[in-house]
């Protein structure tokens, strides 16, 4: 299949490309490079040993997705590309929703000319907002807390009204918990340009002395040991999700939301235990007050994949810890040494 992706040169893109490459698809990566580097690319096409084609360009540059479907003429899309800081969002709403939503209509007009009809969209777990009941299944009342998690939701009801205007469009919407761990090589990872937001290259950045300790945004919880628990999906287990994804594509009508984590939640003191077993490594930690906007725990009703795209995730904390480590270690400042 000829697949199209835009942000492929991002995070969890990078090593979704690894599949696609390895499963004979031809692909175009569609990236601005705002957040990720060309070297990731280069990197992918070491590790799969196969060629792909990438564009420079920006989600809202209209002639130019223009010119990359008219000469790539994609079958299917995958849709990582968009802005992805939560608390930035509260800061910039606006370039949020300019970014996300408007980038996202433009992609969905030229593949409606393009008579593209299918799109994995990369959505997040943070469309529910404050849990009802746990764990979050695709019924779950959606409150989205940031913009950020607002953009998400409209493009999830953007691309469901796109899909139900044209026959025989298909769309799944990805909704990825908390993606960790990196590809086992190290050659691929998770590269914050700025001080992690996540809790993973948080901790790895600690381990390999970037930063001094790690601070924990509250103990009073009422979880396991008073820190806040959430499901932690391997970016390997995720990238293999797409790829389950387009093929369940074949075989849904319309447009799916489907959950991506592992059914299991995983406290922020487990979680550095966990690094520090498989790294060697001490992390060192600060207690520190709540940080506005966290919810206590956050888990994935995982049932819906299974049934609808036969996948599951595979890999555990010591994947996910050890493949960080490996990336980590050998790229001390990420792509930038
Ligand atoms: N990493 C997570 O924790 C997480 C969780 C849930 C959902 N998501 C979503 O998954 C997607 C991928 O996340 P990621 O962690 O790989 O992020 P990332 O920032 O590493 O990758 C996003 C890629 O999109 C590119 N990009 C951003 N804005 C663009 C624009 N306007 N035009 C063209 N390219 C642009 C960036 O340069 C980058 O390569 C995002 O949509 C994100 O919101 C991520």
């Amino acid at each position: 299949m000829r697949v199209l992706v835009t942000g492929g040169a991002g995070y969890i893109g990078s090593h979704t490309l690894v599949h696609l490459l390895r499963a004979d698809h031809q692909v175009l990566v569609y990236d601005n490079f705002s957040n990720s580097s060309p070297e990731a690319l280069a990197r992918v096409r070491q590790i799969s040993n196969r060629d792909l084609a990438s564009r420079e360009g920006d989600l809202r540059d209209a002639s130019r997705i223009e010119d990359a479907f008219a000469r790539f003429r994609p079958d299917a899309v995958i849709h990582f590309a968009g802005l992805k800081a939560v608390g930035d969002s509260h800061g910039q709403p606006l370039e949020y929703y300019a970014q996300n939503v408007a980038g996202s209509i433009t992609l969905l007009q030229t593949m409606a000319r393009h008579g593209c009809a299918r799109v994995v969209f990369s959505s997040s777990a943070t469309v529910y907002g404050e849990p009802d009941y746990l764990p979050f299944d695709e019924t779950h009342p959606l409150r989205p807390q940031s913009p950020y998690g607002r953009s998400k939701l409209m493009i999830e009801t953007i691309i469901r009204d796109w899909v139900a205007a044209h026959s025989g469009a298909r769309a799944i919407l990805l909704r990825y918990f908390n993606p960790v761990g990196a590809h086992a090589s190290g050659r691929i990872g998770e590269d914050p340009r700025d001080i992690p937001n996540n809790l993973m290259p948080y901790i790895a950045q600690v381990a390999i002395g970037r930063r001094a300790e790690l601070a924990v945004h509250g103990n009073d919880y009422p979880t396991s040991d008073g820190t806040g628990e959430r499901d932690y999906i391997h970016v390997e287990d995720l990238a293999r999700a797409h790829l389950a994804a387009l093929d369940a594509l074949n075989r849904i009508a319309g447009c799916e939301a489907i959950n991506v984590g592992t059914g299991q939640s995983t406290s922020v003191l487990e979680m550095r235990a966990a690094f520090e077993r498989s790294s060697g490594r001490p992390i060192p930690y600060r207690i520190g007050p709540r940080r506005p906007g966290d919810v206590a725990r956050m888990c994935a009703d995982v049932r819906k994949a299974a049934s609808l795209m036969g996948w599951q995730a595979e890999l555990g904390l010591e994947e996910m810890c050890l493949s960080t480590w490996a990336w980590q270690s050998a790229n001390p400042g990420g792509y930038g040494e």
